[in-house]
Order: C-alpha cells, then sequence, then structure tokens
C-alpha cells in the first residue's frame, strides 16, 4: 500500500509549456506526487495554459467547469492553473472559478510545492529575481529520445498582436553551464535529440566562458557532447539570425536541416504595423543565406490573417511570399485581438473575409507540405524511432527534416537511428523500408 498522490497535467500552447509541465511534475515528484493519466483518480488537477488567442485561453475556463463535479465530490481535490492565462489574469481566475486553488506563473512555478502546502486560495504571478531553474529538482520525466531543453525564455520584441512580452516577461537566456549540465544529464539517460527553445530562442546571449554567448556558440559546443545526434531550436525572429548561426547550418552535422523562421505576413504594410521591424524582402534574403549554408533545408512559418487593416493587396503579398519560400509546412491562424496588445484597439477585418483568407491560405500551405513529402518518396533518410506504431512490428519516428516516418522494423528499439527508404506519402506521415 502506498499514499502516493496522484498528479494529472494538462497543457496547452507551445512547447516552453510542454517542457515547464515536465519540470513542474518533476517539482511536485519531490512532494511525493506520480503522473496520472487519469484525471478521476488524481488528487491535484494541474492546467498549464496558453493565452495567446482567445479560443485558447477560453479553452481553461470550459476545462474548469468540466472539472467542478470532481471538486464537489472530493473538495480536497487541489486544482491548480499554471501558464500564460495564470500570468495574464491572476487573481481574477479565482473570482471567476472558485473551485480554483492555486495560480501560478511561468517564472514562478518553482514555488509550487510551496503553494500547494499552503492552505486558503493561493496566487504567485510574480518575476522572482532568483532563477527558477537553480531551485528545480533534476530532470526526472523524460519520455522518450527526443528531448526539449529550455534555454531562452521572454521577449523584447513586442509585436503589436502578442501576449507573450508580458505573459513571459523580458527576455532572460540561461547560463551556458547550467545549459550544458542538463544536455549531458539528458544524453546520459538516452536522449539522442535535443530541441532548444526559447520564445525568441536565436536572440540567445547567455553568459558562458568569456563573457555572453550567441546561439550558434552553444549550438557548437552541444555538438561535442558524445551520443547527441541531433539538435534543433525553436522558434527563432528573423532578424535574429546572425552570420555564426546561419554558418552552423553548413558546417555542424548535429543540426537538423529545419527550421521555423516565422514571418506572419507577407505584406510589408502588415508587417511593419505588427512591428515586426523587417519587410518581405529582408526575409527572402534571410531564406536565401541559410539556404545557401545548408540547401536541403526545410522551411517552416507561422502566418495571421485578418490583421487589422489587412487588404486583398496585403493578402496576395502573403500567398505571394508562401509560394516563393516554399514551405515544408506552416501554421496560420486568423488574427484575434488580445486585451492589452496595440493592435486590439484598432477596427478589425470582417470575420467572414478572414475565414476565407484563412481557407485559401491553408489550402496553399497544405499543397506544399504534400509536395515536399511527395519529393521524399525513393530518397534514403534518417529516422530516430520514437515510439512503436499502431500495427504490429511498426516503428515511428522523424526524419532529419521532421517528417513522420513509419518502418515496419519488428526488431526496432526506441532511441535508435536507422537509415531507410522512403516508399510512400500520406496525408501527415511517410512510410519506408530499413535498408540492412
Ligand atoms: N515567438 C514566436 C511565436 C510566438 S506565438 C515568434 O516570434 O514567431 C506563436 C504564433 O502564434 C505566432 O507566431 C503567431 O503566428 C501566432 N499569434 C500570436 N499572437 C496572435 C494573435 N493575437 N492572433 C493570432 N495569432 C497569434
Ligand atoms: Fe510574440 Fe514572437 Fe513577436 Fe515576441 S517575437 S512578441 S513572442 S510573436
Ligand atoms: Fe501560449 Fe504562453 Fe506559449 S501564450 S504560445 S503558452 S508562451
Amino acid at each position: 500500500m502506498t499514499d502516493a498522490k496522484k498528479l494529472f497535467i494538462k497543457t496547452y500552447g507551445c512547447q516552453m509549456n510542454v517542457y515547464d509541465s515536465e519540470r513542474m511534475a518533476e517539482a511536485m515528484g519531490a512532494e511525493g506526487y506520480t503522473l496520472t493519466e487519469v484525471v478521476e483518480e488524481a488528487d491535484m488537477v494541474l492546467l498549464n495554459t496558453c493565452h495567446i488567442r482567445e479560443k485558447a485561453s477560453e479553452k481553461l475556463f470550459s476545462d474548469l467547469g468540466r472539472l467542478r463535479p470532481l471538486k464537489d465530490a472530493r473538495p480536497d481535490l487541489k486544482i491548480g492553473v499554471a501558464g500564460c492565462v495564470a500570468q495574464a489574469e491572476g487573481a481574477e481566475i479565482q473570482r471567476r472559478m472558485p473551485l480554483v486553488d492555486i495560480v501560478v506563473g511561468p517564472q514562478a512555478y518553482h514555488r509550487l510545492p510551496a503553494l500547494v502546502r499552503g492552505s486558503g486560495p493561493q496566487v504567485d504571478t510574480e518575476f522572482p529575481p532568483e532563477d527558477k531553474f537553480d531551485h528545480l529538482p533534476e530532470r526526472r520525466a523524460l519520455r522518450g529520445p527526443s528531448a526539449f531543453l529550455t534555454v531562452q525564455e521572454g521577449c523584447d520584441k513586442f509585436c503589436a498582436f502578442c501576449v507573450v512580452p508580458y505573459t513571459r516577461g523580458a527576455e532572460v537566456s540561461r547560463p551556458v553551464d547550467r545549459i550544458l549540465t542538463e544536455a549531458r544529464d539528458l544524453v546520459s539517460r538516452g536522449v539522442r535529440e535535443i530541441s532548444l527553445l526559447g520564445q525568441n530562442v536565436n536572440g540567445y546571449h547567455g553568459m558562458g566562458q568569456g563573457g555572453a554567448w550567441t546561439l550558434g556558440r552553444l549550438i557548437r559546443a552541444l555538438a561535442e557532447i558524445d551520443g547527441l545526434a541531433r539538435i534543433r531550436y525553436m522558434t527563432s525572429h528573423p532578424n535574429d539570425m546572425d552570420d555564426d548561426l546561419v554558418a552552423a547550418h553548413g558546417d555542424v552535422p548535429q543540426l537538423m536541416p529545419y527550421l521555423h523562421l516565422p514571418v506572419q505576413s507577407g505584406s510589408d504594410r502588415i508587417l511593419k504595423a505588427m512591428n515586426r521591424k523587417h519587410t518581405r524582402e529582408d526575409y527572402f534574403r534571410i531564406i536565401d543565406r541559410i539556404r545557401a549554408a545548408r540547401p536541403d533545408i526545410l522551411f517552416s512559418s507561422d502566418f495571421i490573417v485578418g490583421f487589422p487593416g489587412e487588404s486583398d493587396a496585403d493578402f496576395a503579398d502573403t500567398l505571394d511570399l508562401v509560394r516563393r519560400v516554399g514551405y515544408g509546412q506552416s501554421y496560420s491562424f486568423k488574427y484575434s485581438p488580445r486585451p492589452g496588445t496595440p493592435a486590439a484597439e484598432k477596427p478589425a477585418v470582417a470575420p467572414e473575409v478572414a475565414d476565407s483568407r484563412l481557407q485559401e491560405l491553408q489550402a496553399l500551405i497544405l499543397d506544399q507540405q504534400r509536395a515536399r513529402q511527395e519529393a521524399m518518396v525513393g530518397q534514403e533518410v534518417t529516422v530516430l524511432y520514437e515510439k512503436a506504431g499502431r500495427q504490429a512490428g511498426q516503428m515511428v519516428g522523424k526524419s532529419d527534416h521532421l517528417h513522420a516516418v513509419h518502418v515496419n522494423d519488428p526488431s526496432g528499439r526506441i532511441g535508435e537511428l536507422v537509415r531507410v527508404r522512403v516508399l510512400a506519402s500520406s496525408a501527415n506521415s511517410l512510410s519506408a523500408v530499413k535498408i540492412s
């Protein structure tokens, strides 16, 4: 008989939240909590939230509504709200939803155990002076051979539509030695691929030997770790692609040929209104420089349609940019006005116009994605096995270019890197055979 308490975590939003959820699970693990995937058997439910669009943040309140019967039946069930909605709305969440015991922001979650031990409603949305990572237990909750590692947090760019600078705070880079230690520890426990994370990861400027290091220098140091086969990083701002980072794409074999480089719009007028501080031509030049260093690289981007003031001609510029770059994959969103951001004050584009633009853009993006996948058929690629597939004897993993690949390989092991030949492309994945 064990008295281990059970923790259920639901994660919304970006990879940074996925990483934070793992770290919160580890912090609560030190308090005797183990993870469960069954919400009904949890002693604590933690919702790690996203504020980026209205839909994302409203999801929290509908999920909290669904937890009410559980809380009524078991008043000792602890309910916590973490992440970016917690930061943005603080104690307001408890006023609207009194069943919430704990509200904790993304920079204060090392204090979660203390908040859980406290009695009565607890709120901590401070940006504390101490580095939370220095107050968290070691990494434990590994989910496979591919791990996230946050190296930079927050954003100083203040794009006119975006809440991140408010919810995550100012840009902070973790020191080099902490990152290298965490990476070596991950690799010693079987991790083969590390994705370096940050809201503005290529603006990384953490302190290391001799002063502040760039992301390019950090990547070169990580590439020295024996057993670390793959390095990725996200999300990047076009203006922070410095020469050394671009060069690293050509001369660091572990750095994978895939880059998420969001541009948001293809119209100079809209880019200016968004406060992106670069033009479409600047973006094309950056893409060309990276392609010169690594010709087979695949790009992805984020796009916002229906930004205030976006005309048909502006939208046509976005379609044109997508055609010119030729993405491996992309994400597109309808503009959502966010409280406290400058763009929220401006008159909106008619919703039906924004909807039809979104459909048109998504169709183009899908065509490009399919074409890039089709182009892989017949090629040899390397796959890192991440899990067993649905069919017997099947393994699933990602290629260097981040395509999901299914391989029939009954002797395959999770964490293995194998050479395969691509046989076919379907909606969202490739199928392949192992080359013996
Ligand atoms: N730091 C990254 C991404 C931040 S959020 C960057 O600079 O690109 C992820 C994506 O959400 C953004 O790239 C943007 O496309 C989208 N997004 C952010 N705010 C939004 C809003 N108010 N409405 C719609 N989409 C938004
Ligand atoms: Fe948001 Fe990214 Fe712009 Fe920062 S750079 S404000 S995170 S969209
Ligand atoms: Fe969402 Fe916060 Fe990430 S708003 S996208 S969870 S940084």
